[in-house]
């Protein structure tokens, strides 16, 4: 089943000049399938420069708007609509306005997890990856950082800007749990614990790093430790088995998204087939919104 399903969906990407898209939280079998597996940051990237004219996004809503905003000449395809964010969904463009009215001289700088109307009302976006990047490209020392109040703490605690920090969370990573990351420590006493800035300051204190998923992948490559625990959603224990297959690693905290997930094999297979669900935006919110996202894609992280 999984190999038909595999081969027909094979044929019908050439067929549609498609490029399928997953990030590292997506499940084994479609990370094995997709053309580039990544962060939000290098999917965006490869999103604004393909030349394929469809991009099947395995993701999350916010993620396919994102490839939408940057390449609105290609149609994206998010095979399962229902993927969505409640990271995204904490914020509106009414409460941001009016801490922005709250604090007029400060640039809000926006976590990419978040609605396309808020990113058109914004200075900048960032991912994990760049955030700190970003607040310190931003021309003012006064940021309002928004949805996700661990990563706005994370980066005001290596910034000398003020920081209005807005109270939004990832569900899955605001709950990790630390004590389950404390028995794996004590399973695994050689191993490090990598942690996602999503999580909360506590399990920075007891990991060994504290990055975005694409830096977990480069720190692994530059350390000569064996083991690590992943303090992030499990599908990215999958990503870091596939390309270190000589280190062992395991999960941290019980962080699993459920959105993630929702993407199948036969959920690609049908979108491929019927050209559907296209993403679209309002093309005012989208040029808007560009100017943002096109300064995340520039500040190197
Ligand atoms: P990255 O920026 O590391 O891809 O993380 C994305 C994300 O949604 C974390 O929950």
């Amino acid at each position: 089943m999984r190999n038909k399903q595999v081969s027909e969906i094979k044929s019908l990407k050439d067929e549609r000049d498609a490029v399928i898209l997953a990030h590292s939280y997506q499940p084994p079998e479609i990370q094995d399938i997709a053309d580039h597996v990544g962060d939000s940051l290098e999917l965006s990237r490869i999103a604004a420069i393909t030349e394929s004219s469809v991009i099947v996004f395995c993701g999350v809503k916010f993620m396919a708007e994102t490839a939408h905003i940057l390449s609105p000449q290609k149609t994206v395809l998010l095979p399962e609509p229902e993927a969505g964010c409640p990271l995204a969904d904490c914020i509106c463009v009414p409460a941001l306005k009016s801490m922005q009215e709250l604090y007029p001289d400060a640039l809000t700088v926006l976590y990419v997890n978040s609605p396309a109307d808020v990113k058109a009302e914004s200075y900048a976006c960032c991912t994990s990856a760049n955030a700190l990047a970003v607040v310190e490209s931003a021309p003012s020392d006064e940021i309002i950082f928004a949805p996700d109040r661990n990563l706005g703490t994370f980066v005001s605690r290596r910034s000398d800007k003020t920081f209005h920090i807005w109270n939004g969370a990832c569900r899955s990573h605001a709950i990790a749990d630390l004590q389950h990351m404390q028995t794996r420590m004590e399973e695994w006493p050689d191993a490090e614990l990598l942690v996602h800035p999503e999580t909360p300051p506590a399990a920075w204190d007891i990991a060994h790093a504290v990055l975005g998923t694409g830096g977990m992948i480069r720190y692994v490559g530059e350390s000569s430790t064996k083991r690590f625990i992943i303090g992030t959603e499990e599908g990215m224990v999958y990503r870091l088995r596939t390309l270190y297959p000589d280190r062992e690693f395991t999960g941290g905290g019980n962080i699993y998204c459920i959105n993630m997930k929702k993407i199948t094999l036969q959920k690609i297979l049908d979108s491929l087939r019927n050209m559907e669900p296209i993403i679209e935006l309002d093309p005012r919110i989208r040029k808007k919104a560009n100017a943002a996202v096109a300064r995340m894609t520039e500040v190197t992280e």
